[in-house]
C-alpha cells in the first residue's frame, strides 16, 4: 500500500530548480543562488509572506523558457531585449494556477528601471519583485564558482556600476548593499542557502501541500521541459507517460498508484537535462563521451526526485528504467528482486514509445518488428518477461494510446513555438528524419 505523499510546493520546486541547474556547467547553482539572493534582498525590503513567496517560486525558476527552447546564450546577456526566455517562462507557467503570479514576475525579470519606465510595461504595471529578480539574477552570473566568494564581493558589487536607477529601482540596489555589507550573505548565495528561505506562513503558494492532481499537473509542466528541448523527442515523454499507467492498470495497481506511474512516465528522463541537445539529436552512432553523457541521465533523475523527499515510488520507479533484470542495465547494475516491479513497467514502456515513435535516425517500427525485439529483451533478461506479456496482449490499445501522446505532443509543441513566433519547417517534430544507422537505440537500451 502506497502511502498518499505529502509534499510541500516549495519541496518540488527547489528539486525542480536544481534540475534546470543541471542543463549547462555555465548554470550551476544558478538558479538557486539567484533565488537565495532575492529571498534575502526581500527581507531587507520587508516583503510580505505572500509577496517573498511569489518572489521564490519566480527565481527558483525564472531561466525556465531558456532551458525549453534552448536558449541559453541569452542567460548571461542583459539588456532588456534579450528577453525571449522570460516571455516563455511566462507562457509556460502561467498554465500552472499556483504559478500564475510567478509567470508575471518572470515575464519582466529582465526589464530595466531607466528611472522609473521600467515601473509599467506596456501600460501594465511591473512587479517589484521582477526588478528584484533582475537584480539577484545579475549578481549570481558574475559568481565564479572557483574562486573564494569573499574575494568576489567587491568585484561584483562593482560590476553593478554606479548607474544603477537606469537598471534597477534605487530602493531595491539600496537593499542588495545593506544585505552585501554581510560575509553570510555572500556565503549563503555562494553555497546557494535556501534554508533562510523558510517562511512561517502556512498558507502561502511556497507553502502549499500538494495533492496527487496538482503533482500530476506539475510534472506536466517538467514533462514540456524534458521533451521540448528537441523536436525529435517532443513527444516521448508523454507517450510513456501513457504507457506505462495503461500497463499499471492491467497489473492491478491502485488509482493512485497508477496517477504515480503517470508522474514518473512524465520524469523518467528529468536526467537528459543535462545531456547537451547536440547528442539527443544525433543522427548516426554515438561516440564512447556522448555514451557517458547518455549513462549518466537515470542517475541524474535519481538524484533530483530522490532530493524532493516524499516520492519514493515515483523516484525508483522513473530513475531504474535503465536497469535490467540480468544486472546489466544502468546506473545501479541492480538485479532481479531489486528492481520494483513499476521501474519494470517504465522500462518496457521506454522501449516500447522508443520503437515505435519517429526517431531522427528511422521511423516508428511495426507490431513485428517491435514485438520481435522486444521479445529478445525478455528471452535476455534486459526486460522483465511477465509485462512484456501484458504488451503483446495489448499491443494495438497501447499503439494507440502512444499515437495519441505523439499527435498531441507534436502539436502542443508547434503551439508553442507559433505562439513565439518561432515556428519553422526544420522544427516540426517528424518532419526531420535523417537517414543514418540505427544504432543510437542500442546504445541507449543496452550496455
Ligand atoms: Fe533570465
Ligand atoms: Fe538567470
Ligand atoms: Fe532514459
Amino acid at each position: 500500500m502506497i502511502k498518499h505523499p505529502h509534499i510541500r510546493l516549495s519541496s518540488v520546486i527547489m528539486g525542480l530548480s536544481s534540475a534546470l541547474d543541471l542543463v549547462s556547467s555555465k548554470l550551476v547553482h544558478h538558479h538557486r543562488q539567484t533565488t537565495c539572493i532575492a529571498g534575502r534582498i526581500a527581507d531587507s525590503m520587508g516583503l510580505s509572506d505572500e509577496e517573498k513567496s511569489h518572489l521564490g517560486i519566480a527565481a527558483a525558476l525564472h531561466d525556465i523558457g531558456a532551458i525549453a527552447l534552448n536558449l541559453e546564450f541569452e542567460l548571461f546577456q542583459d539588456g532588456g531585449q534579450l528577453n525571449r526566455h522570460a516571455e516563455i517562462g511566462y507562457l509556460l507557467l502561467k498554465k500552472f494556477p499556483p504559478f500564475s503570479e510567478a509567470a508575471r514576475i518572470i515575464r519582466h525579470h529582465h526589464r530595466l528601471w531607466n528611472d522609473g519606465d521600467g515601473a509599467y510595461q506596456e501600460g501594465e504595471p511591473v512587479p517589484l519583485a521582477s526588478h528584484i529578480l533582475h537584480l539577484a539574477d545579475r549578481v549570481a552570473v558574475q559568481i565564479d564558482g572557483n574562486a573564494c566568494i569573499l574575494s568576489q564581493c567587491h568585484r561584483i558589487t562593482e560590476a553593478l556600476g554606479d548607474d544603477t536607477g537606469r537598471w534597477f529601482p534605487p530602493k531595491v540596489v539600496d537593499a542588495f548593499r545593506e544585505q552585501a555589507s554581510r560575509e553570510a550573505f555572500w556565503l549563503d548565495a555562494f553555497h546557494a542557502d535556501t534554508s533562510q528561505f523558510a517562511i512561517d506562513s502556512p498558507t502561502v503558494p511556497w507553502n502549499v501541500e500538494l495533492g496527487l492532481p496538482t503533482l500530476q499537473q506539475l510534472s506536466e509542466l517538467f514533462r514540456v521541459i524534458i521533451d521540448f528541448r528537441s523536436p525529435l523527442t517532443a513527444s516521448h515523454s508523454r507517450s510513456v507517460a501513457s504507457i506505462a499507467e495503461a500497463i499499471a492498470k492491467q497489473v492491478g495497481f491502485s488509482g493512485q498508484s497508477c496517477s504515480l506511474m503517470h508522474i514518473a512516465g512524465n520524469l523518467h528522463d528529468l536526467g537528459k537535462l543535462a545531456i547537451p541537445v547536440s547528442i539527443l539529436e544525433k543522427p548516426g552512432p554515438l561516440t564512447n563521451q556522448e555514451i557517458f553523457h547518455i549513462r549518466s541521465h537515470p542517475y541524474l533523475t535519481y538524484r533530483v526526485l530522490n532530493s524532493i523527499g516524499e516520492l519514493d515510488e515515483v523516484c525508483s520507479w522513473a530513475a531504474l528504467h535503465h536497469e535490467a533484470l540480468d544486472g546489466s542495465g544502468y546506473p545501479f547494475r541492480l538485479h532481479d528482486v531489486n528492481i520494483p516491479l513499476g521501474a519494470r513497467i517504465v522500462a518496457i514502456a521506454d522501449v516500447f514509445a522508443a520503437l515505435t515513435e519517429d526517431r531522427s535516425y528511422r521511423k516508428g517500427m511495426n507490431r513485428e518488428n517491435v514485438l520481435k525485439i522486444m521479445h529478445s529483451m525478455a528471452k535476455e533478461r534486459k526486460l522483465d518477461a511477465f509485462v512484456f506479456d501484458l504488451v503483446v496482449n495489448h499491443f494495438d490499445a497501447l499503439n494507440e494510446l502512444r499515437a495519441i501522446a505523439a499527435n498531441t505532443g507534436n502539436q502542443e509543441f508547434k503551439e508553442l513555438r507559433k505562439e513565439l513566433s518561432l515556428l519553422s519547417a526544420e522544427n516540426i517534430p517528424g518532419e526531420k528524419l535523417a537517414a543514418a544507422p540505427q544504432q543510437q537505440f542500442r546504445q541507449e537500451h543496452f550496455s
